[in-house]
């Protein structure tokens, strides 16, 4: 697996200082008032279980699986897998949390869902941002790292699927994405399912 890795660009050390930082601002947002943490599935498992065990004050976690489908020219169509229960969304204050923010749609589309079902509050926060990838001009509220126009993967990140393990972030070998393995998994990562 870690054959398939060009170059390491956040090692474990990096990681939790960032997510420190992240923790911290999120916690100074919250003081005082309820709000739950909602993991887009299944990239942000990862991130979320550690960013919460970093903020000292009372939330509740709840998860959304989605799935974006777009290749940079079509808008976006998000298929929603699972949704939180009214009870879990109507007149909270939600903070989506997801591993990556690519061209956007996922978390805009997110965002407008969450809102159509009556969250009181709803902002974002996500552990990379690739800003040079946006469809649509969409700002999270809270990043860990901004990360150059290159497919990543582990800490929860994966390509078909797999190295969603590895401790650390690192760019995948163009040769593994551009030659692939055929397959129903295979997918380009600039058609990456948004999950
Ligand atoms: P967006 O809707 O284009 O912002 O897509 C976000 C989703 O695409 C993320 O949640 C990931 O699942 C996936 N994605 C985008 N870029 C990468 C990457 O470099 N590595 C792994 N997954 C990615
Ligand atoms: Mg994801």
């Amino acid at each position: 697996m870690n054959d398939d890795i060009q170059e390491i660009l956040f090692t474990e050390e990096q990681i939790v200082a960032g997510i420190d930082q992240v923790a911290a601002e999120v916690t100074e947002h919250y003081r005082g008032s309820k709000f739950t943490v909602v993991s887009v599935l299944k990239g942000s498992c990862v991130f979320a279980s550690d960013l919460i065990r970093r903020i000292p004050i009372p939330l509740e976690l709840a998860f959304v699986s989605a799935s974006s489908y777009g290749d940079g020219t079509v808008s976006g169509r998000l298929e929603l897998n699972f949704f939180p229960s009214d009870q879990e969304v109507s007149g909270r204050r939600l903070l989506l949390v997801d591993d990556i923010l690519d061209t956007g749609r996922t978390m805009s589309s997110l965002v407008g869902a969450f809102r159509e079902r009556g969250a009181a509050e709803v902002r974002s926060c996500v552990f990379l941002d690739k800003p040079g990838r946006r469809a649509l001009e969409y700002t999270a509220d809270h990043r860990c790292f901004e990360v150059d126009d290159q497919f990543v993967v582990g800490y929860g990140l994966d390509y078909a699927g797999e190295y969603r393990n590895l401790p650390f972030v690192g760019a995948l070998r163009p040769e593994i994405y551009q030659q692939g393995s055929s397959g129903p998994e295979t997918v380009s990562p600039a058609k990456t399912l948004g999950d």
